[in-house]
């Protein structure tokens, strides 16, 4: 199993390409499995999750292929992708594929839109909580599904096609306004979602829905209309930048201190992460060809958070703001309001040398003068890239283990750290 080492101190100086958006592609891959003709994604990142994606999409039928090899200088370019769902020819989502990957049970809404039928294994557990999909559940007989659970397996049924009604959410919740979105696109009738999410991936989604011939109002609202179409046909869609690869990047040079452009972000799709690196001392300045990050001299000021659905402080940024804090000049408090277990950095920041208590859904970190470089591990994503923010930061080498769960949602990111001056590599094995 791969690892990455790293050697703390260096300060982050260059320029990082931001890819595609990893929570944007998984669902706009799934949309192809709503029409016969040809999706064309561009801009789509080379990651695990792309890859794992294609296996399963694949067992349904859908043909995919990826246009000719880059040159070297466009290493970070997104890819274009074609992917064609001539015809399903498997309704099942088995377990073995859906367990490996949760946003693979996505594709229960779109096998019952085109075949009337599907049966996807329930996702099972997952690192960062219980995460039900009871919610998918709701929208799908809204919609005018049959739903039963078998033996660890929704079987659903849409005898009659989807039917359009209204849907109000209780709570916020992306995959649940992506089944809800492509349930209403061919549904008879038109649909209404109430307090759907409004994540920029949500909008990206309907965007490219609206191209296949959708017709899809509202999104990026908390309420969407959707009047329902017959068909839906083949589109050209670039995938969205990814704001939470910018927000690690700029965390990391926040924590790091240095001077950093991301090109091609956009800082409406992350202000919220923007405004608390200021607060905490970092420079931020935009302009057409992304965001600057700089931070020099002063040190890291603690700044409270609370994670919020968009356009809140972004669940997905939490741990790696935590590793900022931990540097921090006094108390910082980080709350988590998105996923009830989603800590699991804690413990392996501590042995970087962190101080950070937890008291419910909060966790209270206290800003150390040092860290210290030592072997760590995370369980998801999101957790593994905040202990190389850390270790970016501390005094000696970090070795950070279990390195495919940063693959499954980092392109090239040794690359990019590297080429902006941190000493960072990966050990193959
Ligand atoms: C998406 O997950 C993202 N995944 C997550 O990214 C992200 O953390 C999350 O949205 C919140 O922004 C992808 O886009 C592939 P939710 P999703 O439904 O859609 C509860 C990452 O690191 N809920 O918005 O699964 C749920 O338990 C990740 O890239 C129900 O109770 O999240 C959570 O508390 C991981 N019942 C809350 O809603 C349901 O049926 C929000 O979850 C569905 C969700």
């Amino acid at each position: 199993m791969d690892r990455i080492q790293i050697r703390g101190g260096a300060k982050l100086n260059g320029t990082i390409q931001i890819s595609g958006a990893k929570n944007a592609a998984l669902p706009l891959m799934i949309a192809s499995l709503l029409t016969e003709q040809t999706l064309t994604l561009e801009n789509l990142p080379r990651l695990a999750d792309v890859n794992q994606l294609v296996r399963i999409l694949g067992n349904h039928g859908v043909d995919y292929s990826i246009d000719g090899k880059r040159r070297a200088e466009e290493a970070n370019a997104g890819q274009t992708a074609h992917l064609t769902a001539r015809s399903i020819v498997d309704t099942t989502a088995p377990y073995e594929l859906v367990s490996k990957m949760r946003a693979s049970f996505w594709v229960i809404a779109p096998l019952l839109a085109r075949m009337g039928e599907a049966r996807v294994s329930l996702p099972g557990g997952c690192a960062i909580g219980t995460r039900p999909v009871d919610l998918l559940l709701m929208v799908l007989e809204r919609l005018g599904a049959k739903v039963t659970i078998d033996a660890g397996y929704v079987v659903a049924t849409t005898p009659n096609g989807f039917i359009g009604a209204e849907v109000e959410f209780p709570k916020v919740t992306v995959g649940g306004t992506h089944t809800a979105l492509m349930a209403a696109a061919t549904a008879h009738g038109t649909s209404v979602i109430r307090n759907a999410a409004r994540e920029p991936e949500v909008k990206d989604l309907a965007d490219c829905l609206n191209k296949m011939g959708a017709r899809i109002h509202g999104a990026g609202t908390s309420t969407i209309e959707v009047t329902g179409v017959a068909r839906l046909n083949g589109a050209r869609h670039s995938v969205l930048p990814d704001r939470i690869e910018a927000g690690t990047y700029a965390t990391a040079v926040a924590m790091t201190g240095g001077d950093v452009l991301l090109e091609g972000v956009r800082p409406d799709l992350l202000q919220e992460a923007l405004d608390a690196l200021t607060a905490a001392g970092a420079t931020i300045t935009s302009d057409n060809s992304g965001v600057r990050v700089r931070r020099n001299g002063a040190g890291i000021s603690a700044v409270d958070v609370a994670t919020a659905p968009f356009p809140g402080f972004a669940t997905d940024l939490q741990a790696q703001f935590m590793a900022l804090m931990t540097r921090a000049k006094g108390v910082s408090r980080i709350k988590e309001t998105i996923f009830e277990n989603r800590f699991m950095h804690v413990q392996e920041l501590a042995r970087l040398g962190a101080h950070i208590k937890l008291e419910g859904d909060t966790a209270i970190v206290e800003g150390v003068k040092e860290l210290r470089g030592a072997p760590v591990m995370a369980t998801d994503l999101r957790a593994s890239v905040s202990l190389v923010i850390a270790a970016l930061a501390a005094e000696g080498e970090t070795t950070v283990n279990r390195v495919y769960h940063l693959d499954r949602g980092f392109e090239n990111l040794e690359q990019k750290l590297g080429a902006c001056g941190a000493d960072i590599t990966r050990i193959s094995g």
